[in-house]
């Protein structure tokens, strides 16, 4: 009875929502007739001021390496691009409705953020492997949790809710049925469609959580670009600290794309420099993903193949350590002395057994990377053994750097 009350509630507060702005639709409509120029466009905008001055400012920000100041909205939208205006247009409505205050260090503020840097991966990786327009993925990285955002929104307290029982947990989506007796995906759809907004990016927000291999495939590569953006800001610390595992969906959607390992690094390297102003663009407020200042930066990632799950080791890289690829038999106690040791082997050789044994011989911390938990984190402190997910992101580092920086390293060596 609660839970029927739940949906009815929540779907009813979406749908008495205000509608998507008469001037949004119209800038989204003249973007889809490929005759209408720039000026056309603009003429919309400055038929309503406030919009047409958020306009200026972002076309005037670092984001879009401003050279010299703009006043003019129509030269705004050539700057700019008449996709992104409409994809700025699109986010400031979401952030009209579901957006976080500047302020808010809540979760839903951190789920905001996630939205943006989804938003800006997603443009990355598009441009990376050719996707056109690359702008398009922008708006599909932006919108894929907009059903969160609502849930968060209206119903903060099941949000929570629903956050608790999530850590750690295989399926979000299933948590959130049980507490709310829908998920963020139909959700989604149900409010993309209300906006009138076009049919593949519904879709994109409906599947995003699904990594079958009939969903990626086909001819969805900007699902895949959006799923992969979605993993890519959660790794650099833009999210909520849902442990999950990542693993497969991550090297389904890779391979499906054909990322290089430069391709990676840059993608990691574009979210930490460029997100910051993403988030001032869309009034996100400050950063406020964990630190990872340890002191100690050098890590030693144990590797039959420099290719294994090289996403760890080019993540440790973004984050100041100096990375060493050692083979398993060729460990020294002199190579791991002062190091953070990840046994990056095959499954099924990355046992808690030969943790503790390496970490015996070394006298250091290792991390063990694990698939089989659905990403919990654990810490043996007697053994020294940090056991993390496969796929890590930001938040394991700095958890294992928390725990490391409370040990009395003289009483160890
Ligand atoms: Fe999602
Ligand atoms: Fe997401």
């Amino acid at each position: 009875m609660t839970m029927l009350r739940n949906k009815i509630g929540l779907v009813d507060k979406i749908e008495a929502l205000p509608p998507f702005p008469a001037v949004a639709t119209r800038i989204v409509t003249a973007c889809e007739n490929a005759n209408l120029c720039a000026e056309g466009i603009a003429s919309i905008i400055s038929e309503d001021p406030a919009l047409a001055a958020r306009i200026l400012r972002v076309a005037n920000s670092p984001f879009y390496g401003a050279a010299g100041k703009i006043t003019q909205i129509s030269r705004a939208v050539v700057r700019l691009g008449t996709i992104a205006v409409r994809n700025l247009v699109i986010g400031m409505c979401t952030n009209d409705a579901f957006g976080a205050s500047r302020e808010s260090v809540s979760s839903h503020g951190v789920l905001w953020r996630h939205s943006v840097a989804s938003a800006v991966a997603a443009e990355t990786i598009a441009v990376r492997v050719g996707f056109k327009p690359a702008e398009e993925a922008f708006l599909a990285g932006l919108l894929h949790d907009i059903g969160q955002l609502a849930i968060a929104k209206i119903v903060p307290a099941d949000f929570e809710r629903i956050l608790a029982a999530a850590s750690g947990s295989a399926d979000l989506l299933a948590v959130e049925r049980s507490v709310i007796n829908t998920d963020h995906t139909k959700l989604g759809v149900r409010i993309l469609s209300r906006w009138g907004l076009p049919a593949a990016l519904c879709d994109i927000t409906g599947d995003h959580h699904d990594a079958t291999d009939a969903v990626i495939g086909g001819d969805r590569r900007l699902l895949a670009i959006t799923m992969l953006a979605d993993i890519y800001a959660e790794l650099m610390g833009f999210g909520l600290d849902i442990q999950s595992n990542r693993a497969n969906s991550l090297a389904q959607t890779s391979q499906y794309l054909g990322l290089s390992p430069s391709d990676e690094r840059t993608i990691l390297g574009t979210l930490a420099q460029r997100t910051d102003e993403a988030f001032a663009m869309f009034e996100a407020g400050g950063r406020a993903t964990p630190d990872c200042t340890a002191t100690n930066k050098r890590a030693v990632w144990i590797a039959t193949d420099a290719a294994d799950n090289r996403i760890g080791l080019l993540l440790l890289e973004q984050l100041g350590y100096e990375t060493q690829i050692v083979a398993p038999d060729a460990l020294s106690a002199e190579t791991a002395n002062g190091a953070i040791l990840f046994i990056a082997l095959n499954e099924g050789d990355e046992s808690l057994a030969t943790a503790e044994r390496i970490a015996r011989d070394v006298r250091g911390p290792v991390v063990r990377l694990d698939d089989t938990d659905s990403g919990r984190r654990r810490h043996d402190g007697a053994a020294r053994v940090f056991t993390i997910p496969r796929v890590f992101s930001l938040f394991d580092v700095a958890w294992i750097e928390e725990r490391l920086n409370h040990e009395h390293r003289p009483d160890r060596r």
